[in-house]
């Protein structure tokens, strides 16, 4: 299993991970943002990186490109950067992607350590080893499986973060809690999502991380299991991808909330999930995560999308990961359409 090390000390769990390793071959991956909310942070709980280099690479979706990758690879040669060598990728998940696939693509692959700065990336991107880039219009088209050394996540990086970013980390959240146990949704259906106390955000976050961990441990390649982390991401990618359209792009973790309404549904429906569970996750998902606007005319188009996400198409079908219960994964499952456009019905209220 990775090393994830869930910081209260960020000193002393930075010295853990330093130990042992010649410090001159360390080389810092940011963004713009990190560089200047999170890097001054880092530096000061080990001092023994404040001279190594730093790479700065723009920051958002649009920069996960070949040509950031080719920077990235450039800068670490004339850095002369080894083998032996660890990048330190310093960021969401844009930056621990990218830089762990230019890490494990480098002299063949070496040592990298993620620090998550955003509850998205910590809750999902950093963890599990998924490295990569967009390619031709898809995205993560390009990428292999190679886990971190290490994965740390210290909670008060997220101070910097916005409610609307906090809020989309935590759709991952309810979605490890849906495909975990009663008890983890019960802790976070007792969260208080409003105040967002981000010390008491850390246990929960570890347990959060825990459920991907075991997930990832038994299916490392999403040959099987490893697919019940895609709950939601059916209805989610295609929503996601119409607000892109429409020119209002929503964070990853309002889409994924929403698609798990819709996917929640479905498997009530198919499956016999609780509806009182299923009210639960609806009233709180429209709660804090409001609703995307759309009509029937538009529901062609969504179906359209959803047939279009390699991810979740497998020979031609569209492929969902539901729930018999919380915790009864069923992946691979078929619905009909006019369950898919029943599921919008439902979906709209
Ligand atoms: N983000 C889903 C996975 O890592 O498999």
């Amino acid at each position: 299993m990775q090393n994830i090390i869930i910081s209260n000390d960020l000193s002393a769990d930075m010295k853990r991970v330093l130990e042992g390793k010649n410090t001159e071959q360390i080389f810092i991956l940011c963004d713009e943002n990190t560089a200047r909310l999170c890097l001054p942070r880092l530096l000061e709980a080990a001092p023994q990186l404040k001279d190594r280099p730093v790479k700065v690479i723009g920051a958002g979706d649009a920069h996960k490109h070949i040509d950031t990758v080719v920077e990235v690879w450039r800068w670490l040669q004339e850095q002369g950067a080894t083998r032996w060598s660890t990048m330190i990728n310093l960021g969401g998940g844009m930056v621990t992607d990218l830089g762990g696939f230019c890490a494990s693509t480098f002299k063949r692959g070496m040592n990298y350590v993620n620090i998550a700065t955003t509850l998205l990336g910590a809750v999902d991107a950093a963890v599990g080893g998924k490295t990569g880039f967009n390619f031709n219009g898809l995205k993560n088209e390009i990428g292999v499986i190679r886990e971190s050394e290490y994965v740390v996540e210290d909670t008060t990086f997220f101070c910097t973060l916005d409610r609307a970013n906090l809020i989309s980390g935590m759709a991952e959240m309810l979605k490890h809690a849906l495909i975990s146990d009663e008890q983890r949704w019960k802790e976070l259906m007792a969260y208080d999502m409003d105040t967002f106390d981000l010390k008491a955000l850390s246990p929960l976050l570890e347990k959060s991380i825990n459920v991907k961990e075991q997930i990832v441990a038994e299916d490392p390649y999403e040959q099987g299991k490893r697919k019940a982390l895609n709950f939601g991401h059916t209805f989610g990618h295609a929503f996601e991808s119409f607000t892109h359209e429409i020119g209002r792009p929503a964070l990853h973790g309002y889409a994924v909330a929403w698609g798990m309404v819709a996917e929640l549904y479905l498997s009530y429906v198919t499956l016999g999930f609780p509806k009182a569970t299923l009210l639960e996750a609806t009233h709180l998902i429209r709660e804090q995560y409001g609703k995307l606007e759309f009509g029937c005319k538009q529901y062609d188009h969504l179906y359209e999308l959803m047939t279009h996400d390699k991810k979740n198409v497998q020979k031609g079908e569209i492929n969902f990961t539901l729930l018999g219960g919380i915790g009864d994964i069923r992946i691979d499952q078929h619905v009909s359409r006019q369950l898919v456009e029943e599921a919008f019905d439902y979906y709209l209220g």
